[in-house]
């Protein structure tokens, strides 16, 4: 039976750091740490994260600073919030919530946000960086999951590593902190022609592609370390992962919940980066 990493606990401990050295950073610049979410439109799920990233904010103590505009914001309108955010030097941390309206270029808004703000790491400057290995900032899901993998005494170094999913917000970057680690990186998407395979080959398996319980039991290789970044609706409108957990955690030697396992750990890392940037700007 697999060891439960427990990520609602581990992020506990990283808000936790945060606040304190939070407090030591006030004491010694005068600086409030400033994150802005931006939310356009109104989807239920987005709201959620968006009021949960408040209460963060609050009780590591930093200002926070709220804009929720509507479904039909222009890209113009958006682009003038980012700028006037920009020059805000209260304003430390800048986070426009995906996803945005059809109507809305997300590349455009992403690379508007100056990348010192870009809390998120989702700037094409900060991508660059980290695809060089010399970064201020991780995208924060990814990061989580190494805080998890970390805190659990999970060695990456010389192990096959398969990350389910390819996108510009888990996967890749996944993929990337992976081998920085000295993992031996495989990344499968809707084209990999035997995903149970390219599974079953993993000592550490990242399952991020928003698909209930896509990854079985026989997928999983004996002993495996199981990362679900999944967070779905099984049949019965149930919370769960891309990973069945029942049958997984009888194979792994680690496995994530869902909920309770990456989730918590995405808010956790946001609150540090935005720290960061608060120092960094601290530093001129
Ligand atoms: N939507 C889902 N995850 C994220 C995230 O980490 N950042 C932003 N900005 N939007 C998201």
């Amino acid at each position: 039976m697999a060891t439960l990493i427990n990520g609602k606990e581990i992020s506990q401990k990283v808000r936790g750091e945060v606040k304190l050295e939070t407090e030591a950073f006030k004491k010694e610049t005068g600086i409030t740490p400033g994150l802005a979410v931006i939310l356009v439109g109104d989807d239920p799920a987005s709201k959620i994260y968006v009021g949960n990233k408040k209460k963060a904010c609050d009780e590591v103590g930093f200002n926070s600073f709220e804009y929720i505009l509507s479904e039909s914001t222009e890209q113009g309108e958006l682009i003038s919030l980012i700028e006037k955010l920009n020059a805000d030097p209260s304003v430390h941390g800048i986070l426009c919530q995906l996803p945005l309206p059809k109507h809305i270029d997300e590349r455009e808004i992403i690379a508007a946000i100056s990348p010192k703000k870009d809390v998120d790491a989702f700037h094409p400057v900060n991508v660059g960086k980290i695809m060089i290995g010399d970064y201020d900032f991780l995208p924060c899901t990814p990061a989580g999951v190494m805080e998890l993998i970390h805190s659990a005494g999970i060695s990456v170094a010389g192990k096959k590593c398969t990350v389910v999913g390819r996108s510009n917000i888990v996967g890749k970057p996944m993929a990337m902190l992976l081998l920085h680690e000295n993992g031996t990186v495989t990344i499968c998407h809707s084209k990999t022609t035997d995903l149970a395979k390219e599974c079953r080959d993993a000592d550490i398996l990242v399952a991020a592609v928003g698909r209930a319980k896509l990854i079985t039991a026989d997928m999983i290789k004996e002993g495996a370390a199981v990362i679900d970044v999944g967070m779905n609706r099984d049949e019965n409108g149930k919370l769960c992962g891309d990973v069945d957990f029942s049958e997984a955690e009888k194979k792994a030697s680690y496995i994530t919940p869902v909920p309770g396992g990456v989730g918590p750990m995405t808010i956790a890392m946001l609150m540090r980066n935005t720290l960061t940037a608060a120092k960094l700007s601290s530093k001129g």
